[in-house]
């Protein structure tokens, strides 16, 4: 079926949590632990320090922090940092669910950071080689928290490498 008619009137679901108090134990240690690589970011030319963890179906937690360069688009994205990680170390064991905080020392952030788009791409090919979905937890200590159950809620009209 064309996608266009498949995602017709499609709504987007996901939980918007006030704060991470709404969380249970492990989701709220995933979140504080997010943050916490945040200070371990490589971020001087952008001061905008992003930190993700992976949890894996064996248990094995996966850091990521942005890593800046000169060169700028030289720079990686922490989630990238942690999904390629991942699939260095652990190829054979999916990954269950995606942690990302921001911070920026120089400006409070009010709000979540989503991932870029470049990061949700990545985050689909995981899906599609690990035939399960990556759910999804966005938000800081301070800040809502959303939560997706699959990183493809964010790119509905994906590239489906089905295609090629
Ligand atoms: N960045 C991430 O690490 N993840 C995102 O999802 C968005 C942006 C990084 C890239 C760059 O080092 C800095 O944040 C500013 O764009």
């Amino acid at each position: 079926m064309c996608k266009s008619n498949f995602f017709k009137n499609r709504k987007i679901n996901y939980k918007h949590y006030p704060s991470i108090k709404n969380l249970g134990i492990g989701d709220q240690k995933l979140i504080t632990t997010a943050f916490q690589y945040t200070q371990m970011a490589y971020a001087p030319y952008s001061s905008f320090h992003v930190g993700a963890v992976l949890r894996l179906k064996n248990g094995q937690l996966i850091k990521g922090v942005n890593q800046e360069n000169a060169s700028y688009p030289a720079g990686l994205c922490a989630e990238r940092v942690a999904l390629f990680s991942s699939g260095a170390q652990y190829p054979d064991s999916p990954i269950e669910v995606l942690a990302v905080c921001a911070n920026n020392p120089n400006k409070k952030l009010i709000q979540p950071v989503f991932p870029c788009g470049f990061c949700i791409q990545v985050m689909l090919e995981f899906e599609h080689r690990q035939k399960s979905p990556i759910r999804l937890l966005i938000g800081n200590p301070d800040t809502s928290i959303f939560e997706f159950e699959s990183a493809s809620l964010l790119m509905p009209f994906s590239f489906d490498p089905e295609q090629l």
